[in-house]
């Protein structure tokens, strides 16, 4: 199989599709990879390294689309992209379909096979291509917490872990899940006082059992929480409810009760934001106070750290984009259901029911595009 991998053309993108790492497995599979020239660089991979995978270089992301049979990528195609795509053409990445009637008419007419990272599933129910990048922002969060803190950006002025004699900042995290946990386990680590919240109790007992008394866990009554947010330095926001915009959890109201300069880093700020003050930033302009409370709420946290992000995703999406090179599609959707519940796009037609309720447009089964 000829294997496709542009660079990102997104604003702000650093991250690339494949690492030299995974473009010598694809070799070793005995496929072709083609990789635009400078595809990596973003990411610290320079075109040599490619190279020295046994890839080839092309100039142009026009030559990368006109030759590969399975394109892979990070985000959704922009436009030039999507109509650079051809029936027949895998394409592997980032869709986030359901919010964008755009890219989806386009790939639907592309006639293209579109694959999705983010629906792509695994035995316990998480969301394997998805998890990398939380992982990542849960443990920036802290990262960015701290350096909220400090004076020169409006924080209070304390040191996330103390020093002997001084007490250390307290943590509160409310979400104990991916994003929540690593952000947990980072904070722990620099030393601050660290309490998750979380309404699920079965999550609650894990967090307890694995990490026993390097955080504490509470119930996230509206109580608890508050009570919490108004005794912390540092508040990180890593809720999700599935398919739902953030449940808003810090009311501007209480901001007035917190300490003046304490930091609310909103990591599901991707959904809307879990505290009521939150408003999307970047990484160019990342903080903003509200009522002498610092915010930070940058919706694509990984992008700080495109290297990691880039090597972190690579190690999820390998084994999929070795089973859809190996196999073909067809077959390694066939034998592998949780990569079929990726396939959001056949042949024109949506197989992907959330997005075709969004979008109010008929669905194939997936199973039925398989012998379509
Ligand atoms: N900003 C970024 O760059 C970035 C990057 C990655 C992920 N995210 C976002 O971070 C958020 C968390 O992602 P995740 O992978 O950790 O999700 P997850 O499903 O692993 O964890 C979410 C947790 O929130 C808990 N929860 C739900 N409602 C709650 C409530 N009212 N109070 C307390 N806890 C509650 C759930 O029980 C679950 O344990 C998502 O919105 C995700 O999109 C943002």
């Amino acid at each position: 199989m000829k294997i496709g991998c542009p660079k990102e053309i997104k604003p702000q993108e650093f991250r690339v599709g494949l690492t030299p790492q995974a473009a010598r497995e694809a070799v070793a599979h005995g496929h072709t990879v083609i990789v635009e020239a400078g595809a990596g660089s973003g990411a610290g991979f320079p075109d040599a390294d490619y190279e020295a995978a046994g890839a080839r270089i092309a100039a142009t992301a026009e030559e990368v689309f006109a030759e590969a049979e399975l394109i892979v990528k990070v985000k959704e195609p922009q436009a030039v992209e999507r109509a650079r795509l051809r029936e027949g053409q895998v394409l592997f990445t980032y869709l986030h379909l359901a919010p964008d009637p755009d890219q989806t008419h386009d790939l639907l007419a592309s006639g293209a096979t579109c694959i999705a990272y983010e629906t792509v599933t695994d035995a316990g129910g998480g969301l394997p291509l998805l998890a990398p990048m939380s992982e990542v922002a849960g443990k920036l969060a802290p990262q960015v917490g701290a350096w909220a803190l400090q004076k020169a950006n409006g924080g209070r002025g304390v040191l996330l872990g103390g020093v002997p004699g001084v007490r250390p900042a307290r943590v509160a995290v409310i979400g104990g899940g991916v994003v929540g946990t690593h952000a947990a386990r980072v904070a722990a680590g620099m030393g601050a006082e660290v309490t998750v919240l979380d309404r699920s109790l079965p999550r609650l007992r894990y967090l307890d059992d694995v990490f026993g008394r390097a955080f504490q866990t509470r119930y996230a009554s509206a109580a608890a929480t508050a009570e919490l947010v108004e005794a912390s330095d540092l508040v990180v926001g890593a809720v999700l409810i599935p398919g739902a915009a953030a449940p808003k959890l810090v009311s501007r109201a209480q901001l007035s009760a917190m300490k003046p300069g304490a930091v609310l880093v909103d990591v599901a700020i991707d959904q809307g934001g879990c505290f009521e003050t939150s408003r999307a930033t970047t990484h160019e302009d990342p903080i903003y106070e509200v009522d002498g409370i610092v915010h930070y709420c940058v919706a694509n946290m990984p992008g700080a750290v495109a290297r990691t992000s880039t090597q972190a995703l690579g190690n999820a999406t390998m084994p999929f984009l070795l089973a859809l090179a190996d196999k073909g599609w067809r077959q390694a959707c066939a034998d592998d259901p949780h990569l079929l519940n990726g396939l959001n796009v056949h042949a024109g037609k949506l197989t992907y029911a959330a997005v075709g309720m969004a979008l109010g447009i008929d669905v194939l089964s997936p199973r039925l595009a398989l012998k379509a």
